[in-house]
């Protein structure tokens, strides 16, 4: 099956009866006006205020395709089944059908209008968690469709539960969520151990790949932290074009599928390598998904830049030439507008792609792009031949310098039989974003206007204030950004309540007191789940990557930072709180020496 059938066929199935769905037009890769995430990351994002409750005027069963980019994912790209770019085949009813028929007729869409043998479908519910029960209605409906026990199975929220945010406790104030249950393929491969002793649908072996998720979008996060049911209660479906494609091929590899199978093909040309050489796997398909994912990009308007949209945009172009690197020196001029060009043959007429209107912005943007970076990806790589001793602060220089992954840093380094230590390129990398964000002071939680002592004190002592307003007001209270200078420091937070001058002698006894107890004050860098699951306190407007600094102060204080701090708490010498201003809605200001 091509991907033109496979849309032909959800178009199709959603119109006939009796599901008489409405097509409505999927939205740009990125949206003017949300401004929670980078790029469109599912297709329920555009449709937000409708499963809230606002009248769709096309009605309440909707279906799409929506090309969608999830940045999160950037790493991972590489096994057989990870995309940063991809279309999500989605349907939703506004209020209307919920589970019993949303169930049904998946299993009818991939059994009957895809024809997929029915044992090969397993599925997840959720098991219940966070205080919402488990998903019985769900379980039965899948076994009243003949699903044996067997290939039913239970996961908690990590799994089994969706919101934008992830689980229940992540959820902000207003967000909307619920259970889900997927749908699963079985390629009938055989399970590797080195992913656990088990293989189950959830498995990262390769077995299973996910086809389908129907969320049951009916709660919403309260202020108080509950989740209160929605009167609404809504279908969120949405499944990866990509993926269901290798399924109805039977191919349990993504980039087997026609879309990739030309892209692939015109890098085997150029480097004269094949891809049923598994060593050139995971290169090729980084090349061919960030390749696809950038043109997607550029005809949706975004060029390559310093931030945001833009620097994703040129990371994807870098690390694909990175990557090409490796797989040929010297390429044909004009290799990468060539690529983007079968992207665009590819794609000619689906989706918003016009090949004929397009194709000169997309070469021309790709080439700029691609011929500047070449020049300092020569550079770095004389740079790196030349230095005898690598380490991490080269690997750093590499990477500010020159655009150099720090993977990619390591990877050479290794052919010279030398290992870098990621957290040691980390600290670097922190040292620096610490220094370079007192020229933007107040922006950002690091906000000190240079490192001398009396700043470092200043900054330790914002950890303490920041844990002495939870203890008063709770742990919504949430810090919003600070400011340090050598006279005085200034703390935002939001508070849902006001705070009063006895709160504010409060705040400032508590912190004073633990001053007076002299605490340590140390840090561990830890995988953010495991932070995130000792309460470490987080800055929400800041993007965390896979291994976070926490910095603890006694057992006191946790905190995500990227330091510096004083030693022990009674270096800072007491603390005054001198004014508190209201500088917002819920926002306060206040100042402290
Ligand atoms: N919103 C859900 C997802 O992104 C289903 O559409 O997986």
């Amino acid at each position: 099956m091509t991907h033109k059938d496979l849309r032909i066929k959800f178009v199709q199935f959603w119109e006939e009866k009796p599901r008489n769905h409405k097509y409505v037009p999927p939205a740009q890769l990125v949206l003017s006006n949300d401004a929670t995430t980078l790029f469109t990351s599912s297709g329920m994002q555009p449709l937000v205020p409708y499963l809230m409750g606002e009248t769709h005027q096309k009605g309440n069963r909707l279906y799409n395709i929506q090309p969608c980019i999830r940045t999160q994912d950037i790493e991972g790209v590489g096994d057989n089944r990870h995309t940063t770019f991809f279309e999500m085949m989605g349907n939703w009813s506004l209020g209307d059908y919920f589970k019993k028929e949303q169930l049904s007729w998946m299993f009818d869409f991939f059994s009957k209008k895809l024809g997929m043998p029915e044992e090969k479908l397993y599925i997840t519910v959720f098991k219940g968690d966070y205080g919402v029960p488990k998903d019985e209605e769900s379980a039965e409906a899948w076994k009243k469709l003949g699903i044996p026990n067997e290939r039913i199975f239970y996961y908690g929220a990590d799994k089994n539960w969706w919101s934008r945010s992830g689980r229940p406790d992540q959820m902000p104030v207003g967000e909307i969520g619920g259970p889900d249950s997927e749908i699963f393929y079985d390629f009938g491969t055989k399970h590797d151990p080195q992913f656990g002793k088990e293989c189950h649908p959830n498995c990262d072996c390769g077995r299973f790949l996910e086809i389908g998720n129907s969320v049951f979008i009916e709660y919403q996060k309260k202020e108080d932290g509950k989740l209160s049911e929605l009167t609404q209660k809504n279908v969120d479906y949405g499944g990866g074009l990509e993926r269901i494609l290798a399924a109805c091929n039977n191919i349990p590899d993504i980039f087997q599928i026609d879309i990739f199978v030309n892209i692939i093909s015109e890098i085997e040309k150029e480097t004269g390598l094949l891809y049923s050489d598994k060593k050139n796997q995971e290169a090729m398909r980084v090349v061919a998904d960030h390749m696809r994912a950038a043109v997607f990009m550029i005809i949706d308007g975004v060029l390559p830049a310093k931030k945001e949209h833009g620097y994703v945009l040129r990371r994807m172009l870098r690390r694909s030439a990175v990557k090409m690197h490796f797989l040929k020196r010297n390429l044909t001029p004009n290799f990468y507008s060539i690529i983007g060009r079968e992207i665009l043959r590819i794609y000619d007429k689906e989706q918003n792609v016009n090949k004929k209107d397009q194709q000169d912005i997309v070469a021309k943007v790709i080439s700029q792009e691609m011929n500047k970076f070449s020049e300092t990806l020569d550079k770095g790589l004389r740079l790196f031949e030349k230095k005898q001793d690598i380490n991490e602060k080269i690997a750093f220089d590499l990477y500010q310098s020159y655009g150099f992954p720090f993977e990619i840093t390591q990877e050479l380094a290794r052919q010279k039989g030398l290992d870098l230590n990621k957290r040691l390129f980390e600290e670097e990398l922190e040292s620096h974003k610490s220094l370079s964000r007192t020229a933007s002071a107040g922006k950002f939680k690091g906000g000190l206007s240079d490192h001398s002592d009396q700043v470092i004190k200043y900054h330790t002592a914002t950890h303490l204030l920041h844990q002495a307003l939870r203890d008063v007001f709770g742990n919504s209270a949430r810090q919003e950004g600070s400011n340090i200078t050598q006279e005085r420091l200034r703390f935002d937070v939001r508070l849902d309540h006001k705070l009063t001058e006895e709160d504010a002698k409060r705040v400032e006894k508590i912190i004073n007191d633990r001053i007076d107890e002299n605490l340590e004050v140390f840090y561990k860098i830890m995988p953010r789940e495991e932070a995130e699951r000792i309460g470490a306190a987080s800055f929400f407007k800041e993007k965390y990557g896979d291994e976070v600094k926490v910095y603890f102060i006694g057992d006191y204080s946790k905190e995500f930072c990227g330091g510096p701090h004083v030693r022990t708490t009674s270096e800072i010498g007491h603390i005054h709180i001198k004014k508190v201003k209201k500088i917002g809605e819920k926002l306060v200001r206040i100042y402290a020496e």
